[in-house]
């Protein structure tokens, strides 16, 4: 049973790749490499996944040299592993390195019902949406002064000028830390996410690590409204928070709050700079459609690869046997491509029927910040197109997408 205050090293079977196949995994559903960092995916990732659907079986085994896994690309598959929290757990389900003689849990991510719900009822009323809509006006102000800065110029790098700065520069707020933390924050999101290799994502995380606990050490001496004081001073089952839950806590918004945001920004703003057409219909829509343009931005450019869980007891699963002790992968952007579901599904349609989107996940383990950026991706929408309402890329650059968990494009060079 997990104690997350006193946690250790789970140690799960892994299936590697050199353990040969397991006996019940039939060899024509394997695949020898994780689809989603392939150059193939790389070079059009949404394409790429749309055409999953044609071009791998709705149940694959996919080999790998640490953990092999299966990988689920049906819309109800999807919802039937993350609404079932008994049977698929949330065990190691963040593929970070951790110092094994110093181990934390990420939470709320890989704790597991009961406990799960005592971490998410500590900051789930800030995060809410009533808690977020008292955010609005703090939020639409921080989208004018980035605007503010580079608007009269007629161009901007998106990603640095914007896409990256907004959400990183409101999660300081809101987490209490200082703004001259934000460049320094932003590349180590980048390098845990996109670094590469275990050793770059491992280097990345240690200066989080140290950094983070200093701030909560802090918070607790100097208690503040921020979100890391809350947690720093939060009380489980009636006792203290511990040092070990505080940081795993903090670490993970730290991770799930940033490069989601960017990544979500920077893959719409290089639509609607390639989009026009979109751009006016957009703007020539009634305000009260704005939700709905949102969250079908959200399922069209959904940026998660994928949500992870451990299996406790043998299934099927879509007429395949998986077992107690195997991985599955709910490939959450694929999913939402599911033409049972969304029919023509790369098409940007603002007035489909709506139907469960996976870019948060659902079930127990939604994500806690799905109204934040909502309103944060709402908001810079609307600002940006009142003001700068016709945009494109700028001449002779590509948009190009680098390999990581998360699926956004690197840069976005923008003129208007
Ligand atoms: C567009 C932006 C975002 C996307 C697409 C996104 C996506 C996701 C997904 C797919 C999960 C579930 C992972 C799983 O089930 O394995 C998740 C969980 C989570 N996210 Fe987000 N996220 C975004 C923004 C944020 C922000 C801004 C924050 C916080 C500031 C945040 C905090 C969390 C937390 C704490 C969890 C874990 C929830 C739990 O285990 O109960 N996310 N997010």
């Amino acid at each position: 049973m997990q104690d997350p205050a006193n946690p250790v090293p789970p140690n799960l079977p892994n299936q590697p790749a050199s353990a040969g196949l397991p006996s019940h995994v039939p060899p024509e559903l394997v695949v020898t490499q994780w689809p989603l960092n392939t150059q193939e995916f790389l070079a059009a990732p949404y394409q790429f996944m749309a055409d999953m659907h044609n071009n791998y079986p709705p149940v694959y085994y996919g080999l790998d040299p640490v953990r092999s896994s299966w990988g689920l690309l049906k819309h109800a598959d999807c919802l039937h592993v993350l609404r079932n929290a008994d049977t698929f757990r949330n065990l190691e389900a963040v593929p970070f390195p951790r110092d094994k003689e110093n181990y934390f849990f990420f939470i709320p991510q890989e704790i597991d019902p009961p406990h799960h719900r005592k971490y998410r009822n500590i900051v789930d009323p800030l995060f809410s949406p009533a808690g977020i809509k008292k955010l609005e006006g703090k939020i639409r102000g921080r989208v004018n002064e980035l605007i503010d800065q580079f608007i009269d110029d007629g161009e901007c790098e998106f990603t640095l000028a914007f896409g990256r700065t907004l959400p990183v520069s409101i999660f300081l707020d809101i987490m209490g830390l200082p703004q001259d933390m934000l460049f320094t924050f932003a590349s180590w999101g980048d390098e845990m996410i996109h670094g590469g290799s275990p050793e770059v994502s491992g280097a990345a995380l240690a200066k989080a690590v140290e950094y983070l606990t200093g701030a909560i050490e802090e918070k607790k001496r100097n208690p503040d409204d921020g979100v890391i004081s809350l947690i720093a001073h939060a009380e489980i089952d009636g006792r203290k928070i511990s040092d070990k839950e505080a940081f795993g806590f903090v670490c993970f918004l730290f991770l799930g709050g940033l490069d989601t945001v960017y990544a979500t920004l920077n893959n719409i703003w290089a639509w609607l700079a390639q989009n026009p057409d979109r751009v006016q219909e957009i703007i020539d829509r009634p305000d009260t459609d704005i939700d709905k343009i949102i969250e079908e931005l959200l399922r069209r450019f959904s940026v998660v690869q994928a949500s992870t869980r451990f299996v406790m007891k043998d299934i099927e699963i879509g007429g395949v046997q998986i077992k107690a002790g195997d991985r599955v992968n709910t490939l959450l952007p694929v999913a939402n491509f599911d033409p049972d579901v969304f029919p023509d599904p790369l098409t940007v349609d603002f007035d489909r029927p709506r139907k469960t989107t996976l870019a948060f996940t659902v079930g127990v383990h939604s994500c806690m910040g799905g109204h934040l950026a909502r309103m944060e991706v709402k908001t810079a929408l609307q600002e940006w197109l009142r003001r700068i309402p016709k945009f494109s890329i700028k001449p002779g650059e590509k948009i190009e997408y680098k390999a990581g968990g998360v699926i956004g494009p690197d840069k976005v060079p923008l003129v208007w």
